[in-house]
């Protein structure tokens, strides 16, 4: 309950040095214990990641799935001052409404609700199958980013999300994605006892077999450009993938 008042007691976006941020209670992970100079830090972190692995730069038609209220977008707008051409997507409506409202809803920047079930973020959505389709044209971004998204889904879901990623990227576009991979571990397990640290709830770390991931991606269309094991704090790993006829 004082939960509740007290986000009801929060401004709608705080605004740090000319950006306007998420209130505390709606950034996600450990975010909300954060101050905003280092949530504005993180996010800058993230872009120069983006940066070293996929040689990311502002020109970039650039799809963010799993935006979240648009962390890796204001990490943008950060670094570079403005972007070209952004679209975030995310199954919490409550992220994408915040976002529409005071990031942008047009042209070269918006956001977009997908209805995905998630029984983390949105135990109402639908179940993602084969018929299952991104609110966008075809080759229509350069780099997609997954931040922390594969790490809550299952394989099945995965496998629609990487087809999808291959219709909507150009022909030589790149996907970068965190996600918790092992070897020698089953295809997939959630919440796994003992890995990294106490999950709870559903889906808080979905792991997959490496191998198991490497094949999907590949039967999908796309080629590995980088791996880099464990690369986050949070212990995921981080993977580059290039469109195969790229
Ligand atoms: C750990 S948060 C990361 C948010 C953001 N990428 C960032 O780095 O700040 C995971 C995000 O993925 C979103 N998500 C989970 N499952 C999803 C799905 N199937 N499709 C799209 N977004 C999803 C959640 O709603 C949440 O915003």
């Amino acid at each position: 309950m004082f939960k509740n008042i007290k986000s009801a007691l929060e401004p709608q976006f705080v605004d740090y040095q000319g950006l306007k941020l998420p209130p505390r209670s709606m950034r996600l992970g450990s975010m909300p214990g954060k101050s905003d100079e280092t949530y504005v830090r993180y996010a800058k972190s993230s872009v120069k990641l983006l940066q070293r692995t996929t040689g990311a730069d502002p020109n970039q038609r650039f799809l963010d799935v799993g935006s979240g209220p648009g962390r890796l977008l204001i990490g943008m707008l950060a670094k570079w001052g403005s972007v070209g051409c952004y679209c975030g997507l995310d199954v919490d409506a409550r992220s994408i409404s915040w976002a529409q409202q005071h990031l942008g809803q047009s042209g070269d920047v918006r956001f977009e609700l997908l209805d995905g079930l998630s029984e983390r973020y949105n135990p109402q959505g639908v179940k993602i199958d084969r018929t299952f389709r991104f609110p966008l044209e075809d080759a229509s971004f350069d780099l997609a980013t997954l931040f922390s998204v594969f790490s809550h889904m299952w394989l099945f879901e995965i496998e629609v999300y990487l087809s999808e990623l291959r219709r909507v990227l150009a022909s030589d576009g790149t996907v970068f994605a965190t996600l918790f991979v092992e070897d020698d571990v089953p295809d997939e397990e959630e919440n796994p006892k003992g890995y990294i640290t106490e999950w709870s709830g559903p889906r808080h770390c979905i792991r997959l077999n490496r191998p198991a991931f490497e094949k999907m991606a590949l039967e999908q269309g796309f080629k590995l450009a980088s791996f880099e094991h464990r690369a986050m704090s949070s212990g995921q790993s981080v993977y580059v993938l290039t469109a195969r006829d790229g």
